[in-house]
């Protein structure tokens, strides 16, 4: 096992680079099921996930390559195993990205049931409900989603759910519904910079896709879908990372490939409480020159405020002049971090699906122990700013979704380094 050790009180300084985003990636390349010929993907982050999603996606017999220049070369070629195990899928829930694209092309999937994580419940009967609305026969054998259809139907298909739509369900449905007969139209789907990107991403291979990025997508059938070139947005969670990163530091961080209009009620609140954030030519620099102020954020659906972010945001608050609210609606059990950064001298309450920040003068570097990707996101900013020395163990959690962290951190003036556990 690795971790990171940090050695806080830096200022960091200087320009980061902003990845591919993961949750783009991922569907994206599990499109590539659907597609007759090559897809060339390009800004395809280095990620854990990412290259266990090459590990499925070539047991299902697609053929994943990354050429000199770090473009992904992905070509359909063997149809016959529709078989995600679990063994691959347990590692990973976005693993459930390829059961539209199998159901749509091979008329036939079998997904062993994505268990539930650090972060809470993942369920996915939204997901099922899309399918089936779609022609999907759906049943449920030894902890497996086992799903067959003779053909695909266009239609409507409402995919709310209690916390919001989902993402992966959205991707899914919007997926197998590009080679349904007919229209369909998706009501109350996700609204994500990713579900966007997918969405462009299949009408280059062919697709007819309109309203991605609003709550309702209609989608007309075609009979079958090419490959595509396509260059993957940047990682809005990542950059958002990294704005904190310089906020907390009191730092001078120019993020290249930001996109601010994809992090719009992000960056509302960080203006809010006092940060500087101005789009240059150079890219997004952000600087803050006092102490922040508190205030109250509560996690929603895109455009709201991205739970992805939450953690991160709460050591921010933790440094403002007073007390702040956070409130967790998309997963409301979304906050293992809270025990592990009070021990790094927050002062944070849970009360439900609220935690009350107590602003703090200052925080002790400790060891503490990762648990979900953002929530160890969160351990780091921490030690950038703690006292004394602070070590992240458990990294796998954050190499699943943050490319070269310490790497880009170093960069900019952080004392960061990796080890490897004895
Ligand atoms: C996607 O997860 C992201 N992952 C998550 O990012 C992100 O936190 C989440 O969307 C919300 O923005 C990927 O895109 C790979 P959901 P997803 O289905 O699609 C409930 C990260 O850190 N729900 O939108 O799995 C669910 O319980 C990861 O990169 C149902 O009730 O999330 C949750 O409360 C973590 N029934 C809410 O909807 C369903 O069938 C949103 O879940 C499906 C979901």
């Amino acid at each position: 096992m690795e971790s990171l050790i940090i050695q806080g009180g830096n200022r960091l300084k200087g320009t980061i680079p902003i990845s591919g985003a993961k949750n783009a990636a991922l569907p994206i390349m599990a499109a590539s099921i659907l597609c007759e010929g090559e897809t060339i993907l390009r800004n395809v982050p280095d990620l854990r996930d990412v290259r266990q999603m090459c590990t499925l996606l070539n047991r299902l017999g697609v053929k994943v390559e990354r050429d000199e220049t770090g473009a992904m070369h992905l070509r359909a070629e063997d149809e016959m195993n529709c078989h995600a195990e679990y063994e691959l899928v347990s590692k990973m829930r976005a693993s459930i990205c390829v059961l539209g694209p199998l159901l749509a092309k091979r008329r036939k999937a079998q997904i062993s049931m994505p268990g539930g994580c650090s972060i809470g419940d993942r369920p996915v009967r939204l997901h099922i409900k899309g399918l089936e609305a779609l022609g999907g026969d759906a049943d449920l054998v030894t902890g497996d989603i086992v799903m067959k259809a003779k053909k695909l139907r266009g239609a409507e298909i409402f995919l709310g759910g209690a916390f919001g739509s989902t993402v992966t369900g959205t991707a899914n449905v919007l997926m197998a519904a590009t080679l349904a007969e007919g229209r369909t139209i998706i009501e109350s789907a996700a609204c994500e910079p990713e579900i966007v990107d997918l969405a462009e991403f299949l009408n280059k291979c062919g697709a007819r896709i309109e309203g991605h990025g609003t709550p309702r997508i209609v989608i007309e059938g075609v009979a079958s879908l090419h490959g595509a070139e396509h260059s993957v947005i940047p990682d809005r969670i990542e950059a958002g990372t990294y704005i904190i990163a310089a906020a907390v530091t009191n730092g001078e961080l120019t993020l290249k490939d930001c996109r601010l209009e994809h992090l719009v009620a992000f960056i509302d609140t960080l203006r809010k409480v006092g940060l500087n954030i101005e789009k240059s030519d150079k890219g997004v620099s952000v600087s803050s020159s006092r102490r922040l102020d508190p205030t109250e954020i509560t996690t929603q659906p895109y455009p709201g405020f991205p739970t992805d972010l939450q953690a991160q945001t709460m050591v921010l608050l933790s440094l403002a002049d007073g007390n702040s609210i956070v409130t967790e609606k998309v997963f409301p059990d979304r906050f293992l971090h809270v025990a592990e950064l009070n021990r790094m001298g927050t002062r944070l309450r849970k009360e439900g699906p609220t935690v009350i920040v107590q602003g703090v003068k200052k925080l002790i570097g400790a060891p503490v122990m990762a648990s979900d990707l953002r929530a160890s996101a969160a351990l780091v900013l921490a030690g950038l700013i703690s006292k004394g020395q602070t070590r992240v163990q458990r990294m796998y959690h954050l190499d699943r979704g943050y490319e070269k962290m310490e790497l880009k951190l170093k960069a900019v003036g952080a004392d960061i380094s990796r080890v490897t556990d004895e």
